[in-house]
């Protein structure tokens, strides 16, 4: 199977790893990638968000299957168009990419499919800002409506500087969804889907501020982790019997089925799981422990979910043990990224790239915000955890920083689910 994956980012460096052990695979090209996905895969450039680019790409390279690593091209119909081409494609059309696009659709679909959310109200304009604002408790939460990298969002116990987020959003033409605060942990539940029925991988948990103890800005993710071994042995079973399940369907019904990734983002809550978002694709940084414990083979069942066929595949197998992420961030992330660094230590086993290139002296350089991510793995999360922090020590980058904390609570036994 010769496969092209779409995107530049760890988490595809990631699927390409994945998918290079899979005995099926014959050929791998990835576009635009990065300094590290060109180790494994037959690099190629393309604007990744205009679909009849890509479905050019992918007919002349001869591509048995897309796999769609991001959010922007799914939204904006990237796998629409190759599929109109007669590729098999891993992800969502523009329909049913909008769970992620629009989070008012979400919410529409959750309620529809009576699934818990957190309460929200959409404000369109700053004259009913202060209103809506008056309805919330602090901490108040203020959300870009549309994509934002996960850089839209912010949570915070001032009332002024929620408010002052919401007028930057509305100032730039973004709609805002405001909402009640979701206490207790975080998973991130990836799933397959084809239509109705919902496989769901390990459930993980990110890190999303950019400082230790959950300090300072939102980013798009500092490290993650999986399994989680403070949950209940059947979270993602009662997950998908009570949450993407029912999404699932509820996409069937509105005749916009989900095919590919869907991604719950939930908050395990006093009062029960609650969905903090959906997202249509792989999550960043949880892909790249995910995919490090997942022993079944990646390609088939990616092709499987792009096709229809996902019943046919038998139950996925796991490695036991854990796996832990760590990303190492330019200095100014997640504001303004200093770029053209040079990254030592970057070819090692266990680092997966993310904005890096290779300068013409064949030096790796860093090229965007999150840089690069380091995976560890172990019998158990601590061990995971040192295993990952290793191999973060062996690599250099002016400036960089990274989160020290991550997995700590949860390998130490101090992760809850409120009762
Ligand atoms: N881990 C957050 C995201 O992928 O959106």
């Amino acid at each position: 199977m010769r496969v092209l994956v779409i995107g530049s980012g760890a988490r595809e460096h990631a699927i390409l790893l994945a998918l290079a052990q899979d005995p099926a695979v014959t050929a791998l090209a990835c576009a635009p990638g990065n300094a590290g996905t060109a180790a494994l895969a037959e690099q190629r450039g393309v604007e990744a968000r205009d679909g009849a680019a890509v479905a050019k790409l992918a007919a002349d390279w001869g591509a048995d299957l897309v796999v769609i690593g991001p959010e922007v091209p799914l939204v904006a119909g990237v796998a629409d168009a190759v599929r109109a081409a007669g590729i098999a494609c891993f992800g969502p059309g523009a329909e049913a990419a909008r769970i992620e696009g629009s989070k008012s659709f979400a919410k529409d679909v959750m309620a529809a499919a009576g699934v818990a959310t957190a309460a929200s109200l959409i404000v369109d304009t700053p004259a009913d800002l202060d209103i809506a604002l008056a309805r919330f408790a602090p901490p108040y939460v203020v959300k870009d409506d549309g994509l934002a990298a996960g850089k839209g969002v912010v949570v915070t116990e001032d009332l002024d500087a929620a408010r002052a987020h919401a007028c930057g959003l509305l100032d730039s033409g973004h709609p805002v969804l405001l909402e009640t605060y979701l206490d207790g942990p975080e998973v991130s539940l990836f799933c397959l889907v084809d239509g109705a029925l919902v496989v769901p991988l390990l459930p993980a948990q990110d890190f999303k501020r950019v400082g230790d103890g959950d300090s300072g800005p939102n980013t798009g993710g500092m490290g993650a982790y999986a399994p989680l071994p403070w949950a209940p042995a059947d979270l993602a079973e009662t997950l998908v019997e009570t949450i993407v399940g029912p999404v699932a369907a509820e996409m069937v019904r509105r005749g916009t089925p989900f095919s590919g990734l869907l991604y719950a983002g939930l908050a395990l809550t006093s009062s029960g799981p609650q969905v903090v978002e959906f997202n249509c694709r792989f999550g960043d940084p949880e892909t790249q422990a995910v995919l490090a414990l997942l022993r079944t083979p990646l390609a088939g069942l990616l092709h499987a979910t792009a096709t229809g066929t996902l019943a046919r595949q038998p139950p996925l197998e796991w490695e036991a043990g854990a796996a832990v992420t760590v990303v190492l961030a330019a200095e100014g992330y997640p504001g303004t990224p200093r770029l053209g660094d040079v990254v030592s230590g970057a070819e090692a086993e266990g680092v997966l790239h993310a904005g890096t290139r290779r300068r013409d002296d064949g030096a790796v350089v860093s090229a965007g915000g999150r840089v690069l991510s380091v995976v560890g793995t172990g019998p158990d999360l601590a061990a995971a955890r040192a295993d990952a922090y290793e191999r973060l020590g062996r690599v250099h980058l002016a400036g960089a920083h990274h989160r020290t904390d991550i997995a700590a609570k949860a390998a130490e036994g101090l992760v809850t689910v409120p009762g």
